[in-house]
């Protein structure tokens, strides 16, 4: 018997997933079990082995304050702090980008193309957020080197911590530039995943995403593809011979940001799709002189 202040981990999750879903949120039952997890001490093991265990005090009033964060639609990931992206852990806050799952077919793209991984390559990743793409280039492709770029300063500190977290910052390097304006160098491989939502399109995103994504992670002007004709060019002549651009691409943009890959002067396009069927990235090689 429990008194009525006092309320078992089934009866808090019943609760909270009900409320969630009044609030609209796709997996509710999901994202309630995530919360309740990482508040018990025992975690998911204790959720599942005592259901009918009494939430303390304390428990019941650490549940309540996250499950009204996911409430008002703040995901999971950012009342946490980090983000699972490519296996590896990232801390994510504010001022970054919540990596995206589809990113990852640009590193599965990437690591096709480099066919010998012990070269000692240099990365450029324009727009690194939390750094998530080059730290994950890096942690498979030992002898690589990054420089990873960012106007938001506040973003580069959060990729810069990342890549000490993940034993990766002896390699990766990260600076404050407006794209590449100002950089000096030549690189092997320059990767972008830059902000490619129409502008008109902001309004109509997921709560989740218009509300915590910082803007300047999602906007693309007018037309969505603002940023690319800015950096395609620019990085075409930042690419070595035979260096590689790997671009990620919103839905419908393969086609023109294909064509400018072409126009810049790079060749051997090629695309590939995400999970979902999506052509997701863009790829083109600089021919050798
Ligand atoms: C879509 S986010 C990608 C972040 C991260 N690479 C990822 O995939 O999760 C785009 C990033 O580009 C940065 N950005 C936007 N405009 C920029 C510019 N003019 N120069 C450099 N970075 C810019 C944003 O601050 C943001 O971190």
């Amino acid at each position: 018997m429990h008194d009525s202040t006092t309320i078992t981990a089934a009866e808090a999750l019943n609760l909270a997933s009900q409320r969630l879903k009044t609030a609209g949120i796709e997996g509710p039952r999901r994202d309630t079990r995530l919360l309740l997890a990482a508040i018990l001490p025992g975690g998911a093991s204790a959720l599942l082995r005592e259901p009918d265990k009494a939430l303390t005090q304390s428990e019941q009033q650490a549940f309540e304050a996250v499950v009204c964060r996911r409430e008002k639609r703040e995901p999971v990931s950012r009342i946490f702090g980090e983000r699972e992206f490519w296996s590896l852990t990232f801390k994510i806050t504010p001022d970054t980008l919540d990596p995206r799952a589809d990113s990852e077919t640009l590193i599965e793209g990437i690591l096709a193309w480099a066919e010998d991984k012990a070269q000692p390559l240099r990365i450029l990743d324009l727009g690194a957020g939390t750094g998530c793409l080059l730290l994950a280039l890096l942690s498979e492709l030992p002898n690589a080197r990054g420089l990873g770029v960012d106007m938001s300063r506040q973003a580069l500190a959060v990729a810069e911590e990342n890549a000490r977290n993940l034993g990766l910052g002896s390699r990766a390097d990260f600076a404050c530039h407006d794209w590449t304006s100002g950089l000096i160098g030549t690189w092997d491989i320059i990767l972008s995943n830059p902000p490619y939502i129409a502008e008109s399109e902001i309004a109509d995103l997921a709560p989740e995403v218009a509300d915590y994504d910082p803007l300047q992670a999602l906007t693309g002007g007018p037309d969505g593809l603002r940023d690319y004709r800015i950096l395609i060019p620019e990085a075409a002549v930042l690419l070595k011979d035979s260096g590689l651009l790997a671009l990620e691409v919103g839905v419908g943009q393969a086609e023109a940001v294909e064509a400018m890959l072409l126009d810049a002067g790079l060749g051997l396009p090629w695309r590939r799709c995400d999970l979902s069927g999506v052509e997701r990235c863009c790829f083109a090689v600089k021919a050798k002189k």
